[in-house]
């Protein structure tokens, strides 16, 4: 097979702003086909046919990298697509990540002209032992596509009845082969369809179809329109206080689908563009909008389900089922903040934050081994890391709990899944990251720095969890993170260690004061305690600060950087019941205070729907933004109890550890990790608690449950105990 390298990138001759093209080649295969593999990848998104027929089952490729150094080709067996004879392929290019809707802002830095490309081969071996190879070249014929407009963020364009019947030779273009790389990551995919569950008419008169669930996707439709008729779908993840259709809050973001008819009846799905809806509105619908003509089709990386949690309390249970939709929604080739508006980017932080929850709900080793090779060729020679991966040119640096992805993802991809070749990998950016921390410090804590601080916290205004608090525990964090990794590898890390050691004592000294945290925040108390941050003779006095501060509030007031920690902080200060307080809590702001509002998916903020009914400011507010769905760790970590053993990663060795609570009567989560199914389950009945574990075959695990540590081996094990034992 002849590799992709040997192809010439080709482009339409003329621009053709946000149209799709289509790129032609008829050929004769004189002999029985054996064997054909079709490699291809495009500047843009594509997809391609030959003979009409549906090349590979993934969409929206190839994905989205950092261009300037690494696209990903795909390559695919076609061998049943040809035959003797007659064959013709044709490749359409629409205009996909490499350009995105507020051009001006938002293009992608240092990338050339504002044309899309493609590059292909297609490899032939005959029964004879022959072979013949096609390649993109000179010899390719374009024309314009149907689609007459494709934006990831606006949505498409798609004329039936356009046909471009002037054939011209595609140009040839000089464009590098370097950054040809296969596939890294996993294959975008379709991988549910879903019904419309109920068509009705808003106050404001507008038909309008509800899927029932918050989604990444697109719509599927059947239509039939006169030629020239336009009929329009548009998105929304909402509905307004008055049961109106929602879009505010998408910014500039269209997300609408054209249909211009040709008089025929077609079945139509998007192809370049996909949207974050559960809504949708047709609109000048020129056929009766029958609920069965259209299908919501949820599209993500092809990730293996893992993690499964259930427990006696239904709103728990759907909370966990907004945050695995909130994932699936959002791990589309690259982790994304959301999937709606005009941002739908790799942010560092809101990764960072749910790395560990992502990990366990499905297999995502390869997704992020694929965006943390991104974000290390997008690092800047300082060791900054860029708030967004793939970087905008825009974007700032160095955002402490942002740039820390750099160091925190890898090690929790390593921590489940045990790879030390990610790690070793990775290594050189997690260090250059604490590097350039480290080479901005005075008196050893970093100074400077462009940060978010503890984002959409509910302490009031400004930032009482200040930023040079945060910027510093971050720092420490970070470092405390690259030594353990270090040693992993067998490598010296005394230099940090040292480091680390000097920043601690610095640390202690800057912020915490009599026994207390000087942020006198939820956020602050919690990352100090977690990060391991306070002296061990005032970790009982700044538990006791937290557990004031969440008891004078009545609830939780941190934002993206606290979070994550909050309940961990409670249960390890043997606070359990008072995490679960916050877990079960219903009223605002709670998890399951949007549950019971009806979400599907996680919110960005506390307040996006606020109990009054109004929302969050329209300048910022998706409903599915899967940050606060880091909590999901806690339920498989303490309530569950199933932990991870940093001696012994990927669940080598498995430790037991459920915290129960009389607020719930049962608990069970599972991890099928590298090594086999691991359960963990909990049921309280009349004075009686039964615990379950099951441990896979060749691994061992302790088990410390109603006061009691037991060592356990493969196979399943069930302990009853008396509540009053
Ligand atoms: C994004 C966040 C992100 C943040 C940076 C927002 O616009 O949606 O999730 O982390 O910017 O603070």
């Amino acid at each position: 097979m002849e590799s992709i390298f040997t192809a010439q990138w080709i482009k339409f001759p003329l621009d053709l702003d946000e149209g799709a093209a289509a790129f032609l080649l008829d050929f004769t295969l004189e002999k029985p086909v054996q064997k054909a593999t079709l490699q291809a990848t495009a500047l843009g998104i594509y997809t391609a046919e030959i003979n009409a027929r549906q090349v590979g089952g993934e969409v929206l490729a190839p994905g989205w990298t950092n261009y300037r150094k690494r696209l990903q080709y795909q390559t695919y067996d076609v061998t049943d697509l040809l035959a003797q004879g007659k064959n013709n392929i044709s490749i359409e290019v629409g205009r996909g990540w490499r350009m995105h809707a507020r051009e001006k802002d938002w293009l992608q830095p240092d990338l050339p002209g504002k044309s899309t490309a493609l590059i292909a081969t297609l490899s032939v071996d005959f029964a004879d032992g022959t072979s013949t190879t096609f390649r993109t070249g000179g010899d390719w014929l374009c024309k314009e596509s149907k689609t007459r407009g494709s934006n990831i963020y606006n949505g498409e364009i798609y004329d039936a009845g356009f046909e471009d019947r002037f054939l011209r030779p595609a140009q040839v273009i000089d464009y590098p082969h370097e950054i040809l790389m296969p596939l890294q990551g996993e294959r975008i995919v379709e991988t549910e369809r879903l019904p419309v569950q109920k068509i009705f008419t808003t106050p404001e008169g507008e038909l309008v179809l509800d899927f029932g669930q918050v989604l990444t996707g697109y719509v599927a439709f059947r239509i039939k329109s006169k030629k020239g008729s336009t009929a329009i779908l548009r998105h929304a993840e909402t509905l307004d206080t008055a049961g109106n259709f929602y879009t505010a809050n998408l910014r500039t973001a269209k997300q609408e689908i054209v249909f211009i008819g040709d008089g025929e009846a077609h079945s139509f799905k998007p192809r370049f563009s996909f949207q974050g809806f559960r809504y949708i509105q047709p609109k000048n619908w020129p056929c009766e909008v029958k609920a069965e003509d259209f299908e919501a089709i949820v599209v993500h990386s092809e990730m293996k389900r893992t993690g499964y949690f259930e427990s006696s309390s239904p709103l728990l249970n759907r909370l966990f089922e907004n945050i695995v939709w909130g994932q699936r929604g959002n791990f589309l080739d690259v982790p994304t903040d959301c999937p709606q508006r005009d941002e739908r980017l790799g942010w560092t932080g809101d990764a960072q934050v749910f790395v560990r929850t992502a990990s366990y709900i499905y297999d995502c080793e390869r997704f992020f081994d694929k965006w943390l090779a991104d974000l290390a060729s997008e690092q800047y020679a300082n060791g900054a890391v860029p708030h967004v991966i793939p970087r905008m040119h825009w974007d700032g640096e160095a955002s402490c709990g942002w740039a820390d992805a750099a160091v925190i993802c890898p090690w929790q991809i390593y921590l489940t899944y045990g790879s030390k070749e990610l790690l070793a990998r990775q290594f050189s950016s997690m260090c250059a990251w604490v590097d350039y921390m480290r080479a901005r410090t005075v008196g050893d804590l970093w100074e400077g720095g462009d940060h978010f601080g503890d984002w959409v916290h509910l302490d009031g205004n400004g930032n009482p969890t200040t930023k040079y608090f945060l910027q510093n525990a971050y720092f420490a964090y970070s470092a405390s993170i690259v030594i353990k990794a270090g040693k992993v590898l067998g490598l010296d890390v005394s230099g940090y260690e040292d480091q680390l050691a000097r920043t601690k004592t610095a640390f202690a000294k800057e912020f915490i004061q009599d026994g207390k945290v000087l942020c006198n925040t939820q956020s602050a108390c919690a990352i100090a305690l977690y990060f391991d941050l306070v002296p061990a003779a005032q970790k009982q006095s700044v538990a006791a600060q937290l557990e004031n501060l969440i008891k004078t509030k009545g609830h939780m007031t941190t934002g993206f950087l606290g979070t994550p920690y909050l309940l961990h902080a409670l249960s390890q200060s043997g606070r359990a019941q008072m995490a679960y307080d916050l877990l079960l809590r219903e009223e605002y702001p709670s998890w399951l205070y949007s549950v019971k509002a009806g979400a599907t998916t996680i919110w960005e903020h506390w307040d996006g729907m606020k109990p009054d009914g109004t929302m969050w400011d329209v300048s910022m507010n998706s409903f599915n933004h899967y940050a606060y769905g880091c909590v999901a760790d806690w339920m498989f970590g303490v309530a569950a109890g199933i932990e991870l053993d940093e001696e012994n990663p990927a669940f080598a060795v498995v430790r037991f550890k459920p915290q129960t609570t009389a607020r719930l009567d049962y608990v069970k989560a599972s991890i099928d990790t590298r090594h086999g199914l691991v359960q963990s389950a909990w049921a309280r009945k009349d004075g009686v608690t039964l615990y379950t574990f099951t441990v896979p075959d060749g691994v061992s695990a302790t088990a410390e449950f109603g006061g009691r540590t037991v060592l356990l081996n493969a196979g399943e094990h069930s302990f009853s105990i008396q509540d009053d034992e």
